[in-house]
């Protein structure tokens, strides 16, 4: 007996028990805790409706079950027995619509029930986040005791619209990029992958009769450093940076999508933003020299000294006095209306400059034959042929919010990028609306001080970012359909990057479209951010740790020294510094009033701590830098 305490013993203690707390991102409709766990067995049996929607569902569950635990997964379709068991409901759940689910975790077993595969599909996701973080590894884990909480747990999602946007134009990103962009996704219950195909930088999309689209359009020059400011390409810079999908790679990855729930939305970004599609087929273009033009590879091609619409240096649009245009468009929108099965397709609108416009004699006929007063209502006549070209193949039409500027196509959804102003008025003219605004979507934008972050226009940070809501006051909710972030890639070279720039901030908004609004709360938000970051640590997965960075704010005093504010982000940091260029830890000075340099320093060096630990990264920032923050403000 004694020995037996004794084995006993020494395996309790070679097992680590550390699944505890609940942090499920996006937050569920309803979690109620009971007491107890559910561990996983050696060998799991999974009951599955045999149905073919339910195959990703099953290969998500026996991949992320099987490898980290080294159990056995089996599947069968009848075995009320079984360790999981997905079922489909036999009359329909009105409450649970097509994506919500019911999650039940006892000590005896687990069920997921749903209206629909893509209920079970979400169920499992939130099921595998219950696990201890280990559960994300991709090779086996010893000695961990697969534990679940008793929970039951019911949740559906607050908008049918939760979307991600990929720039694959600015930098480009393989299929295998971006099946890895949807798997990252979908763990967050994201339902659509926008991908913005072409631009300045690239065409990204075969398109069958239009071959230059892709021979020339396709590829620029590589250039290293800060994207918009690069020397221009000369003529013996190979131009050999980029690709593009083949359809027969849009045709894989839309099924890819589908098998994971995820719509993919295309975006065809005219008449502005075209410089790769004028490359190709100049006489797409109202400005002759457009023959002498290249594939931007990142150098100044915009003023924006004067707002926007910027004024363009060269001619980067396509000409609505042109009926080529027309012609070249209803080919394009063809093909794309039969790769792409969703229901919209996005013209894009946006940032059009005007200056090329307005000197071009084809366009003064234009606007005297269409009786058009200003450039915008040009744009807006381009918009309303381009909408009817769209609706001939049988989609939708959306457009980022300037496509309100001259009138509103007709049956035009907007996508509200400026703010959620234009979004509010298009809802009031009983228009679809997306929203994606800058001042809570923009995941290009830097999420910390600029001295730590890639340079990028603005900045938005991870607490703002989490003050997301789709429908502004006042308006009619049933008009709004749902909410989504954008990643521009203008800084993002490489996939490590450009989950840096979305994590955690897209925890922030698939919170913001997924859950109910009264349930977001940001310390309990946070807290879960904290456990997901674990998560990606041990799948290997790169997130930003910018949230614990340091908020400089920095004036001058009566005596005119330099006095400089540390602000947190989140509660419970301690912030520890040194102006002698040595590295801080945390045996140096703690920060706990403003602080003034040494008359000769020239770095202030941070770091930040959490409960002993090491939590942000050493930030440098020049004695220099804050003194013409200083010179800035005046
Ligand atoms: C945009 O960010 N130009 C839509």
């Amino acid at each position: 007996m004694r020995k037996m305490a004794f084995l006993l013993g020494i395996c309790i203690s070679t097992f680590s028990f550390s699944q505890s707390t609940i942090a499920i991102i996006p937050e569920p409709v309803s979690l109620k805790t009971g007491s107890g766990n559910f561990v996983l067995p050696q060998s799991i049996s999974i009951e599955s409706p045999s149905n073919p929607e339910m195959k990703q569902v099953i290969a998500v569950l026996k991949d992320r079950l099987a490898v980290p635990t080294g159990s056995t997964v089996t599947v069968s379709n009848a075995s009320a027995n079984a360790t999981i068991r997905l079922l489909l409901n036999k009359t329909v759940d009105e409450k649970m619509g097509k994506e919500g689910y019911a999650l039940s975790v006892t000590p005896k077993n687990i069920v997921i029930r749903a209206n629909q595969p893509a209920g079970l599909f979400y169920g499992v996701q939130t099921l595998l986040q219950l696990f201890p973080k280990e559960i994300e590894s991709a090779s086996r884990v010893s000695n961990i005791v697969w534990a679940a909480p008793v929970v039951e747990i019911s949740d559906v999602p607050r908008f049918g619209w939760r979307g991600l946007m990929f720039d694959v134009t600015r930098h480009f990103f393989t299929k295998a990029e971006v099946k890895q962009f949807i798997d990252d996704m979908v763990r967050y219950k994201y339902n659509l992958l926008h991908l913005h195909l072409t631009d300045d930088e690239g065409w990204r999309l075969e398109i069958k009769g239009l071959p230059k689209l892709t021979e020339v359009g396709a590829w620029n020059v590589k250039k290293t450093g800060y994207f918009g400011t690069f020397s221009p390409p000369t003529a013996d810079e190979p131009r050999n940076y980029g690709g593009f999908y083949t359809q027969n790679d849009i045709k894989e990855l839309v099924q890819y999508a589908k098998e994971r729930f995820v719509n993919i939305l295309p975006e065809i970004d005219v008449p502005g933003h075209s410089l790769a599609a004028v490359v190709s087929y100049p006489e797409l273009s109202c400005t002759p020299e457009a023959n002498t033009y290249r594939v931007r590879s990142g150098e100044v091609i915009m003023d924006w000294s004067k707002g926007a619409p910027p004024i363009a240096l060269v001619d980067n649009t396509l000409c609505p006095a042109n009926e080529k245009v027309y012609t070249f468009l209803d080919k394009v929108m063809t093909q794309v209306a039969q790769l792409f099965p969703f229901e919209y397709i996005h013209v894009g609108g946006d940032e059009c400059p005007k200056n090329y416009w307005e000197k071009n004699d084809a366009i003064k006929a234009l606007m005297q034959r269409e009786k058009l007063k200003s450039m915008e209502e040009v744009q807006s006549y381009f918009e309303k042929r381009l909408e009817k070209i769209v609706e001939s193949k049988g989609k939708k039409f959306m457009g980022w919010d300037e496509i309100l500027e001259g009138g509103l196509a007709p049956s035009a959804a907007v996508m509200s990028w400026r703010g959620v102003k234009g979004g509010i008025e298009a809802a009031k003219m009983k228009h679809d609306v997306v929203m994606s605004p800058t001042t809570y979507a923009y995941l290009d934008y830097m999420q910390a001080d600029a001295i730590t972050e890639p340079r990028i226009y603005a900045s938005l940070r991870l607490n703002k970012t989490y003050e997301f809501e789709p429908v502004p006051d006042g308006v009619d909710a049933q008009y709004i359909k749902g909410g989504q972030a954008n990643l521009w890639t203008e800084q993002v070279y490489n996939m490590r990057h450009a989950q840096y720039m979305l994590w955690p901030r897209a925890f922030a908004i698939a919170e913001s479209v997924w859950s109910p609004k009264e349930k977001k709360n940001w310390n309990h938000f946070f807290s879960k951010v904290e456990n997901h970051f674990e998560r990606f640590d041990v799948a290997e997965k790169k997130y930003s740790p910018a949230v614990y960075d340091p908020i400089f704010n920095v004036t001058r005093t009566a005596d005119s020294s330099l006095r400089i504010e540390l602000g947190k982000e989140v509660a419970g940091l301690d912030i520890y510094y040194s102006f002698d260029n040595s590295f801080p830890d945390r045996f140096y000075p703690k920060y706990t009033t403003a602080l003034t340099p040494p008359k000769d320093a020239v770095m202030l060096k941070i770091i930040t701590y959490k409960d002993k630990k090491q939590v942000g990264r050493m930030i440098a920032m020049p004695i220099a830098e804050l003194r013409s923050r200083i010179e800035k403000k005046k």
